[in-house]
């Protein structure tokens, strides 16, 4: 079989170039652990435990389980300044290998990375995004695409990452609509090195959702997907049916636990058929990428 490893999943040591996305309130310390034994990265947000105590005890559960990398999700501009230093001290002292962080300026956060031999990854929706990233020294560019699950940006997985590359020197993640190993060849077709997919992921055994919401992935055509600043004020994409009809905008700490009863997702449901083991799901992206591969025009 063809090597699918790319200079970045190398440089990290996985075995497969994939990322398991952070998503907030459902990504858990058991898909991590799930993850490393699958050979790829693992992740969740360091608020999904609700202190840093609590984050503190994740770290030493999965230290205790896997010497495999894996990332946190650290939200710098949206989390009380307290919370994310008390954070941003465990990644340091637990050496966590990589940090992904979103919102706000990762200037510092790169700077305490690389002395904790860490590497950091940021989320970008445009040009001006990446070119901030980049001056910042990150190591790693997230292109969250239109149609992904989360927090989204508005540019087609077509011309984003195309697009980043001509204005930036620094290795692309890509985000958003990747469920099946032939969107993750299409990703790097465009340029990107790690394909970052959360949806997908979302509907698999060890994911902390409930089964109602992982029946509702199975269930979703694209069409059941809306993409709107309703929510939380900033855009992002959701399942319809679970939207309010009465909906203001709350930009407040209490508006982050609307997502518990208003349940994301990315339009890459369109090929989300069952929920199964995170090890399956990753063997079968992996057969796909080289069913995929054998399969092009010409070939
Ligand atoms: C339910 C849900 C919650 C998410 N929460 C976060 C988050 O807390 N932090 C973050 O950086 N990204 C978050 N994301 C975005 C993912 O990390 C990732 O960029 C996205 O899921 C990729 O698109 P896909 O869902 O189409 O695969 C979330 C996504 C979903 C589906």
């Amino acid at each position: 079989m063809p090597d699918l490893s790319t200079p970045l999943s190398r440089r990290l040591g996985l075995r497969h170039p994939i990322v398991a996305a952070p998503m907030f309130l459902v990504s858990n310390r058991e898909m991590i652990v799930a993850c490393a034994e699958a050979g790829i990265l693992g992740s969740m947000p360091s608020l999904n435990a609700r202190t840093a105590e609590a984050f503190e005890a994740d770290l030493q559960w999965i230290r205790a389980r896997t010497d495999r990398p894996f990332g946190i999700n650290v939200t710098l501009g949206l989390t009380a300044p307290e919370r994310t230093e008390a954070d941003l001290t465990l990644l340091e002292r637990y050496e966590v290998p990589v940090w992904l962080t979103s919102y706000g300026n990762p200037t510092a956060a790169v700077a305490r990375a690389h002395a904790a031999k860490a590497l950091v990854f940021h989320d970008v929706v445009n040009k001006r995004h990446a070119l901030k990233a980049a001056g910042a020294g990150v190591d790693g560019l997230i292109g969250v695409a239109a149609g992904a699950g989360g927090h989204a940006g508005a540019v087609s997985p077509y011309v984003l990452y195309p697009w980043l590359a001509q204005h930036v020197d620094v290795p692309l993640l890509a985000a958003g609509c990747i469920s099946t190993g032939k969107q993750i060849l299409a990703s790097f077709a465009l340029g990107a090195q790690l394909a970052y997919v959360g949806t997908r992921f979302l509907a698999s055994t060890e994911c902390g959702a409930v089964p109602a919401y992982k029946q509702a992935v199975v269930d979703a055509d694209p069409e059941d997907v809306v993409y709107t600043a309703a929510v939380s004020g900033i855009p992002a994409n959701f399942l319809r049916a679970t939207i309010p009809d009465d909906m203001t905008p709350d930009r407040t700490p209490e508006g982050a636990r609307r997502w518990k009863d208003i349940w994301s997702a990315g339009q890459g449901v369109a090929e989300i058929h069952e929920v199964k083991p995170i090890g399956q799901i990753v063997e079968d992206l992996v057969r796909e990428v080289h069913d995929a591969l054998a399969a092009l025009p010409g070939r």
